[in-house]
């Protein structure tokens, strides 16, 4: 199979460089026109400067592709409209939305400065919310659309000092899961991808002989696939980098239904906790609802069999 998205219209948030750069090269390669949406700003987020959306489509149209700059903050609600506008007004459409913009403020939660909680937040949850709001109608009038949003291990499985980026970053996960179910109808798929790769961000963490390693292509690899046609998936978590690929999922144990005829406390609690923590028989939900009627269903079963 080869994956083409010739007729498709991308637009990647932080485009500018690291991972969201080389995604839409990756893009453009396969025949996508492109909108290369970059603020220009810091590692944390400060100033603004076109020139890093601009070198990316100049190095599109260098190898013959068709790509637009957007200079907007995406936690910019207005400017988020206008990306899409963007994409609208130069390519007549819209088909394919990565969430890739960040920035960093690290330092424990207990010196955190309020400001970076809020800044690392906007960026990473109301930017991704934001554009993926604004790209919706577009998406909606196709029955058709791919969205990717950007956690991190930091979010997913805890990393010291990153409370606003972790917190932020795992709040895609439930922005996925909700715009999943709203989206189904019209044949919107939306995918999550945690990242490892070396760019500006990581290159003063990672051990400098494993940078190498770390190719943001091997990124774009996975994250060209969940925006395909091929792709009929919606609402996972695929972890990237490295070349390892792997799906990552938010698992419930089997639970204890517990007596619900007798006291229910702490106590109780405490006496069953190996059971309620035991993961050997743990399943996925697809939705709060499906949850509900499991709990539903074993406890009406229950109540049936001491009835
Ligand atoms: P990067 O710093 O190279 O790229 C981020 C880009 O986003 C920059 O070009 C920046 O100008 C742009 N940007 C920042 N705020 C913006 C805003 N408000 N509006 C528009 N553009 C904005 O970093 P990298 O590594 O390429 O990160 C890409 C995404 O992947 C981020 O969401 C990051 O949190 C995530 N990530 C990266 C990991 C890695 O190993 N590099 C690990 C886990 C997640």
């Amino acid at each position: 199979m080869t994956i083409r998205f010739d007729g498709r219209v991308a637009i990647v948030t932080g485009a500018g460089s690291g991972l969201g750069r080389s995604h839409a090269l990756a893009f453009a390669e396969r025949g996508a026109k492109v909108v290369v949406n970059d603020l220009g700003g810091s590692l944390n987020g400060q100033g603004q400067s076109s020139s890093a959306a601009d070198t990316v489509v100049a190095e599109i149209k260098a190898m013959g592709g068709e790509a637009v700059a957007n200079y907007d903050s995406v936690a910019d609600a207005a400017g988020a409209e206008r990306m899409v506008a963007t994409a609208v007004d130069a390519f007549g459409r819209l088909d394919i939305l990565v969430n890739n913009a960040g920035i960093l403020r690290d330092k424990s939660l207990a010196k955190m400065d309020p400001a970076d909680f809020e800044a690392v937040t906007k960026v990473h949850l109301y930017g991704s919310a934001f554009c993926t709001r604004a790209a919706l109608p577009a998406m909606q009038k196709n029955n058709y659309g791919r969205i990717v949003l950007t956690t991190s291990n930091s979010g997913l499985f805890g990393n010291f000092g990153q409370a606003n980026y972790g917190a932020a970053k795992a709040a895609m996960v439930g922005l996925m899961n909700v715009v999943r179910i709203e989206s189904a109808k019209y044949g919107i798929k939306i995918n999550t991808i945690a990242p490892m790769a070396a760019t500006r961000m990581t290159e003063n963490v990672m051990p400098a002989d494993m940078l190498p390693l770390f190719k943001p292509e091997y990124v774009s690899a996975a994250v060209a696939y969940l925006c395909s046609e091929a792709c009929e998936e919606s609402g996972q978590i695929i972890s990237a980098s490295a070349g390892y690929v792997a799906r990552v999922q938010v698992m419930s144990s089997a639970g204890v239904f517990l007596d619900t005829s007798k006291p229910i406390n702490a106590d109780t609690i405490a006496a069953n906790w190996a059971s309620i923590t035991d993961m050997s028989g743990c399943q996925g939900f697809d939705s709060a609802g499906a949850e509900m009627e499991y709990i539903v269903q074993q406890t009406m079963a229950r109540l049936k069999k001491s009835a």
